[in-house]
């Protein structure tokens, strides 16, 4: 079993690479599940119901969202009728969607889960918490379970990396856009990574065009943040899954960019 996941799509540029690179990437590494982080796909900021669609058409089977879920007001009319959608799991009882959803692929159930960390975003229900009830629910149907760990502090994903290890097949962070290359099999079996980076502009600041982001270090004056042109990129991860355990036995980064071209 194969886990093929890419990581935060900004803007247009994201989602041409999506185009480009996801039938390749699938025919290169042949994952059971593709799975696209999506919070930053519309301009930026949150999706549109074109957009999901047009991932799932590209070749994923779940879109994971974060802490943009809500910035494109669209959602609010597809969210609830988006089976392959899911939002961080732990917002307040009674927001809209679902944060997790189990997928079936060759007779295989695969749990994908997404939780948002509270460090530096805002304070929603307890991660930790909140995956200990998912799991007391979704380890009776599989073995298989990938969670997107969508925050902002490296410390808080790597304690959810060891908190799940041995729970969980893998525990691959999103959000801050900058692919760590910390990418491990922890002692109990889980796959981690602390950040799997973004699929977006290559010449910008996360996926922003550099110079508003200059002038605010430089002056602190408000400034609008646009999604960078120029040269694109795109960050994944391929994680390995034994069919028995569920635990992971490889992990192994991708990067695709003019300095790391990809082949076939
Ligand atoms: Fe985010």
């Amino acid at each position: 079993m194969r886990i093929l996941f890419i990581g935060d799509v900004v803007g247009s540029p994201g989602r041409k690479m999506i185009k480009e690179y996801t039938m390749k990437l699938k025919q290169a590494y042949k994952p059971t599940i593709t799975i696209i982080n999506g919070e930053n796909a519309a301009s930026g900021k949150g999706i549109t119901e074109k957009i999901y669609k047009g991932f799932l058409d590209a070749g994923a089977q779940v879109v994971t969202l974060g802490n943009h879920s809500w910035d494109n007001k669209e959602i609010f009319s597809f969210i609830d009728e988006a089976k392959a959608l899911i939002r961080p799991a732990n917002y307040p009882e009674g927001t809209p969607g679902k944060g997790y959803t189990l997928v079936k692929v060759n007779q295989l159930e695969i749990a994908v889960i997404n939780a948002m960390g509270r460090t530096f975003l805002p304070a929603i229900d307890c991660p930790f918490r909140k995956l200990d009830d998912i799991l007391a629910e979704v380890r009776k149907r599989t073995p298989y379970i990938f969670v997107d760990f969508h925050a902002e502090a490296t410390s808080e994903k790597q304690a959810m990396g060891w908190y799940l290890d041995g729970r969980v097949s893998a525990v691959v962070g999103t959000h801050t856009h900058v692919q760590t290359a910390d990418e491990r099999i922890l002692p109990k079996g889980t796959a981690y990574l602390t950040d799997v980076g973004m699929t977006g502009p290559y010449d910008g600041i996360l996926g922003v065009e550099k110079e508003p982001v200059l002038k605010k270090f430089l002056t602190t004056l408000p400034v609008r943040f646009e999604v960078a042109a120029g040269r694109e990129q795109l960050n994944g991860v391929v994680i390995d899954i034994d069919a028995k355990t569920g635990l992971a036995t490889a992990i192994k980064r991708i990067q695709i960019n003019d300095d790391h071209p990809f082949y076939m």
